[in-house]
């Protein structure tokens, strides 16, 4: 009997197992992934949201689904992630999408082994999946100036994702022909921040040329009624305002769907610091425990890194990192001077407040 295919609610679940919440990034992805391994077409992606909402940690936790838990080597595609920048670079070496390509035949032999004949490998390289990160890097302009390199970037991308089939010189080791590879089977799932975004919606329904679009509403405030501009990228965000961030429509075009991921608010911040595997609090468990000492944060010490770090603007769960780290490095560095009898060390908020103060 073939291998059941996985269900975008099965391959949610894993990857919410390493992503707080971006439900509608996660389901999208989810979706775009379970099609992929069921060989079915599907359209790419593209996610935006704010520096450290978790668009990396999503396409790694894609990467790490894919190499644990796929059924079987048959179905699994191959997966590569590189940075829009790069390939930008790679483009004005060579030919267009020749390095991406280099770069997933690779991959399908580290995935299906050495052994594997050429043919075969090529044939998963060139229905991969291709996470293109920082892809608001390659935006074709910046302020006033143009951006040739960004346009470049942009032009090669286009290139791998619209074109048919493509000349590719396989690498010697694949026996050096020159070959038309159809590339029309890879999917692209690119991400950025695109700082600056969110202002330019914001002015362009306020004091732009869609301005009074923005109405207020009324909202009930301490028992009163209030006036109150309620504005998110989400519902005002067109095409348009990515083009004139400088993205070009036909490279838009490409996409079919622009998921938006959530800025990080105190209840997902909590989360990510309990339960993202490589959280901060984690690392730091793994390490009292190799010294022998059991660390507990309570949960209102939790909260109130949560707190702190919601009001580091622009880095999102990055500040978590970081305020944690501040908490954490006297325990760290003299864990016997804390702990109790059992070896616990325990940090309530009294304590973070002391570290942080
Ligand atoms: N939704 C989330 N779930 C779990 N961890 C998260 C989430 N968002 C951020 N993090 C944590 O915060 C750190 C930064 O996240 P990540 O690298 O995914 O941000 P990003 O969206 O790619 O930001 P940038 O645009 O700056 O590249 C990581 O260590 C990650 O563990
Ligand atoms: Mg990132």
């Amino acid at each position: 009997m073939e291998a059941k295919t996985p269900t975008p609610q099965d391959i949610s679940a894993n990857l919410a197992t390493r992503v707080v919440g971006q439900d509608e990034a996660v389901s999208e992805i989810s979706i775009a992934l379970a099609k992929k391994l069921g060989q079915l077409p599907v359209g790419n992606v593209l996610m935006i949201g704010a520096s450290g909402t978790g668009k990396t940690t999503l396409m790694r936790a894609v990467e790490a689904y894919v190499e644990e838990a796929t059924p079987s080597d048959a179905l699994r595609p191959i997966v590569v992630r590189v940075h829009a920048k790069v390939l930008g670079e790679e483009a004005e070496q060579g030919r267009p999408g020749e390095a991406l390509l280099l770069r997933l035949l690779e991959r399908a032999r580290d995935v299906l082994g050495a052994t594997t004949d050429p043919d075969t490998l090529l044939e998963h390289a060139r229905r991969g999946l291709v996470f293109v990160d920082e892809i608001d890097k390659i935006r074709g302009q910046l302020g006033e100036e143009v951006h040739t390199a960004g346009i470049r970037a942009q032009e090669a991308l286009l290139t791998v994702m619209e074109n048919e089939a493509i000349p590719f010189t396989l690498p010697a080791w694949a026996g050096g022909e020159t070959r038309q590879v159809d590339v029309s089977g890879l999917l692209f799932i690119c991400a950025g921040a695109f700082e600056g975004l969110y202002d330019a919606v914001l002015d362009r329904i306020t004091v732009g040329k869609d301005k009074g679009s923005l109405t207020p509403v009324s909202v009930m405030e301490d028992g009163n009624l209030v006036q109150r501009m309620e504005f998110t990228l989400r519902d005002w965000l067109r095409h348009e305002d990515l083009f004139d961030y400088g993205m070009g429509p036909q490279f838009l075009a490409r996409f079919d769907a622009v998921v938006l991921l959530n800025d990080l608010d105190i209840e997902v911040l909590e989360r990510v610091l309990k339960e993202a595997p490589d959280s901060g609090l984690q690392q730091s468990i793994a390490y009292f425990e190799s010294r022998g000492f059991r660390l507990e944060l309570s949960e209102a010490a939790i909260r109130r890194i949560a707190v702190v770090a919601s009001r580091t603007p622009r880095l999102g769960a990055r500040a978590l990192r970081e305020v944690f780290r501040r908490v954490v490095r006297d325990y760290e560095f003299e864990p016997e001077r804390f702990a109790d009898e059992a070896h616990t060390i325990r940090i309530d908020e009294p304590e973070v407040n002391a570290a942080l103060s």
